[in-house]
Formats: structure tokens, sequence, C-alpha cells
């Protein structure tokens, strides 16, 4: 049988990265990927499945990525917080069907949420109406809708606030609505739904509610614990409103407000499937229990092999790398050059790859906690998105309050800021011959940015030399 010729959007998202691990070696597909940035993927990805750049908003690439599809995934949301993501949701939606049915594409598969439109959080509420407009012409094109709740895997934000939560607080005040019901699922069991919708026949338009056992938020922290070897108790009350209860998410775990406030607004209403047709249409898949999923997410922390994670991708209407890799439009900078004599230079690199997350950056690590701190308080991600792997990095992923930007091997990193300040900033580490060349890119919005910048002046002093020559040390010392 002729191989299913797929397109997965959403490819360097949480869900859509694994999606693509999942099918990138079986015979039974011939892969394609459509990204805002091809450089977020791996080079071994990049070599072995043909991959489209660009989006939803622009019709020529969509025609390109959809040529010659049978199964066209749709992964794609964006996190905004103003009023505009649900009309780019929209748009997006609509630009995505109407390329599928003139591409002749047989079938769409979309994940979505699950929950009902009277009670649905405005993210939601973008969610269904998504699920609506790609299955909105039924007699020219198939849609599969998925409709999912909290995702349990390593990375996905769900479950490092519970985690989080579990592991520090033995005893916990918590909002009414912690015990609003819900049914998670493990993100190993999405992807099994989704990659049996691939060859799944003689359906028409369906909706597919996915979720293993119905629990609430206080009963998933109880049972997180008690995976982890814990005993907690979680008292709720009725004085916590959502601002507040967000406000505190952010205090205890890794989530900044954004996030935290959206879980804590998706958690105020029930989620839990409404019709059995993943039963029907999928009778081998059954899904894992709720304790078995922590636990395979925990394993999967502890051996560093998280795949995804909830800040992979840009959240938002643009990619958020891809116009970075430039900072020659800074207006100050701080250069430091360091000397490395005879250490490879793989060792010099690799030192570099290893800055941040759990291990801190080499040293001063309680001005960069609290720079960290300043940040999340005035809603930026502070440190606590750390990293995915502690020795390597890829395009695109975050690293505490920055971003990778760019990446050449043995020669160049490139963080770009994604902290709260005034201006633009940039983290340059180039290795030219024997010298590590460090370099902070600075570009101030007006009076402000530059006051800023030479107010926090003498703490660059200190931070940014020891930083170079720590990189340095380290290197040698491993080598
Ligand atoms: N994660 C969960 O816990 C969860 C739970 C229930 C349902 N779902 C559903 O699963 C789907 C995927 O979610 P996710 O968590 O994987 O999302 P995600 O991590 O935020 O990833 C979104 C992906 O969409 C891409 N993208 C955004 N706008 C685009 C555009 N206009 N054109 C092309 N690509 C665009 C992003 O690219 P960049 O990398 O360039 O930003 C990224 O790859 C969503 O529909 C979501 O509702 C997720």
């Amino acid at each position: 049988m002729e191989p299913s010729r797929i397109l997965i959007t959403g490819a360097t998202g949480y869900i859509g990265r694994r999606l693509k691990n999942r099918l990138l070696d079986k015979q039974d597909y011939r892969l394609r990927l459509f990204v805002r940035n091809a450089r977020k993927v791996s080079e071994r990805v990049r070599q072995s499945v043909e991959i489209v750049e660009g989006d939803t908003f622009h019709m020529d690439t969509l025609a390109t990525a959809l040529e010659n599809i049978d199964v066209a995934f749709y992964l794609i949301h964006s996190m905004g917080d103003d009023q505009d993501f649900k009309s780019l949701d929209r748009i997006s939606a609509e630009n995505f069907r109407d390329a599928c049915i003139a591409a002749g594409v047989k079938k769409i598969v979309y994940l979505g949420g699950l929950g009902v439109k009277e009670t649905a959080s405005k993210h939601l509420l973008s969610r269904i109406e998504t699920g609506e407009i790609l299955s909105g012409r039924p007699d020219d094109i198939i849609t599969i809708w998925f409709r999912a709740g909290v995702i349990i895997g390593s990375g996905s934000a769900s479950f490092e606030m519970i985690r989080n939560l579990a592991q520090k607080l033995p005893v916990m005040v918590a909002p009414k609505w912690v015990n609003t019901k819900t049914q998670p699922i493990a993100v190993d069991d999405v992807l099994a739904y989704l990659e049996e919708a691939v060859s799944l026949e003689n359906t028409g338009n369906v909706i597919v509610d996915i979720g293993a056992d119905i629990m609430s938020f206080r009963e998933m922290m109880i049972a997180a614990g008690r995976a982890m070897g814990l005993k907690r108790f979680i008292i709720p009350v009725p004085v916590l409103s959502p601002r507040l209860s967000s406000y505190w998410l952010v205090f205890i775990t890794t989530v900044p407000f954004k996030v935290a406030a959206a879980l804590v607004e998706g958690l105020k209403s029930e989620t839990v499937q409404q019709n059995d047709n993943a039963a029907l249409l999928f009778p081998t898949i059954k899904p894992m229990s709720f304790i078995q999923s922590v636990k395979h997410a925990i394993d999967e922390i502890e051996r560093d092999q998280v795949i995804s994670r909830w800040c992979d991708s840009s959240a938002g209407e643009a990619c958020d790398v891809i116009y970075q890799d430039d900072p020659s439009s800074a207006i100050i900078r701080d250069r430091r050059v360091v000397g490395f004599g005879k250490t490879p230079i793989a060792k010099v690199y690799q030192s570099i790859l290893s800055i941040g997350g759990e291990k801190g950056w080499y040293s001063y690590h309680f001005l960069w906690r609290i720079r960290g701190a300043m940040d999340k308080l005035v809603g930026g991600y502070g440190l606590g998105r750390g990293r995915r792997n502690p020795r390597e990095l890829r395009v695109g992923d975050a690293l505490d309050f920055w971003k990778v930007a760019d990446l050449r091997e043995n020669k160049r990193v490139l963080l770009v800021a994604q902290m709260k300040l005034p201006g633009k900033a940039w983290l340059e580490f180039s290795i030219e011959d024997d010298r590590l060349i460090q370099t902070a890119h600075y570009y101030p919005n007006g009076l402000w940015g530059r006051l800023y910048w030479y107010a926090t002046n003498p703490f660059h002093n200190l931070v940014f030399q020891d930083l170079a020559e720590k990189i340095v040390e380290h290197a040698k010392q491993t080598g």
C-alpha cells in the first residue's frame, strides 16, 4: 500500500513536535512539516523530512505545503491575551480549511479542547470556533476533531504546575475551582489517537472526546503527590479569586502570569467527555491512568528526555525568533574577550551550551535570581522556564528568561532576551580562533531604556566578565 502523505502543522509546538517524532521513521507515512522557522527543527529532522516554511496567513505557503497531501494535522493556536487572538485563530482556520479543499486533501485532523460553549473560557471558545470552522464544509472535506482536557506529559504547562505544587506544598489552601471535574489524558495517548485518525475510514465529520479518569484538580494534585511518594493535603477555601489564584501560582510554580491565568480560567468550568466516540472508533486505545501518566512524565524529566515544552512555541502572531538572529540594530554593547589557549573549541562550545537552568549562570547566582524575581513580579517569565535539557539547546528553546535565536556549532550561540525590559537585548557568544567573545547587545527604548542600562551597568560589570571567564574555566576543567 502507498504510504499516506501527511502534513503536520504546528510541528515546533508541544503536540506537533511529539507527533512528528512519533511518525518520523514509520514506513506507513510520508511526512511533510509546515513551520514558521525551519531552524527550530533539528538538523537531523531537516535532512529526513520535507519542510515548508510559511504561516497560515499566507495562502501561497499553505498551497505549497498542502500539495499532494492526504491527511493534514491542524495543531496551531495562538495563546494571545488580547482580543486579536480570536480573529487571528478564525482567519487561520478558514485559510487552512480552504487551502486543504483547494489542494484536494482528504482529511483534516484537529486537536482542540474539552468543554462546552456555555461555560468555556475565551481560549477554549476560540478552540471550539476553530473546530467548527474546520468542519464547516463537510461535503468538501472530512474533519476528525479531537477534544482533550488537561494533557499530562513532561513539559506541558498543566503538568509543570501540578508537579510544582505537589512537590513544594505539603498542605495547600486552594481556591474552589480545585473541585471542578476534569478528565486528564497522557500525551502519549493523545498521540496514539492522532496517529490512528490517519487510517480511520468510513466516517464523515466526527468529534472525538478523549480522556482517562474523571477527577478534580484537587484529586490530581493528591495523586501526583502520591506518584512522587509524597502525602499532600488540600483545603479548598471560597475566598481566592481567579486573579489571586493566578498570582499565587506564579509565586509557587514555574509558569508566568499569562499562562497561569489561562490555566485557572480553563479550570473554572468542567471539562469532561461529552461523547464516547473514542471507545467506539478507537477501541484498541486504552488511555493510561493519571498516576501512570504522571510517573511516565517524571521518568522522562529524570532521563532528560523531554521532547517538547509549553514554552517551545512563540504563543503569538509571529514566530518569536525568526528575525532575531541579527543584533546589529543594537546601539549599546558590552564586549568581553577571554582566551582559552589549547582547550578544544568543542569543549568551550559545550560549556556555553550548558549555561542557565538548574545549574545557574556559573557565578553570581543571587544576582541572576534577583533579576529573575523582578521579571516575574512584573509578569515576565523570570527564571522559571529553566531549560528543556541540561546539555543540549536547539533554536527556539527557552533558557530562563532568554530564547535561543541562533546556534552555529563550535562558532556561535545567540540568545534573545524575553525578560521585561525597556528595549531589546541579546547575549551573543562567539568563538574565534582561541578566544571566546561574549557580547551583550542592547537597543534601548528612549530615555527610560538608556536609564535602565546605566542603572544596571555596575551589575553587568560584575556578571558579564565573570560569566565569560567561568565558561572558559568550566571548559578547561572538562577538557
Ligand atoms: N498542550 C495542551 O495541553 C493542549 C491541551 C488540549 C488541547 N490542545 C490543543 O492542541 C493543539 C496544539 O497545542 P500545543 O500545545 O501543541 O500548541 P503550542 O505548543 O502553542 O504550538 C503551537 C504551534 O503552532 C504554530 N503556529 C502558531 N501560529 C501559526 C501560524 N499562523 N502559522 C503556522 N504555524 C503557527 C507555532 O509555531 P512557532 O513555533 O513558530 O510559534 C507552534 O508550532 C491546539 O489546538 C490546542 O488547543 C493542547
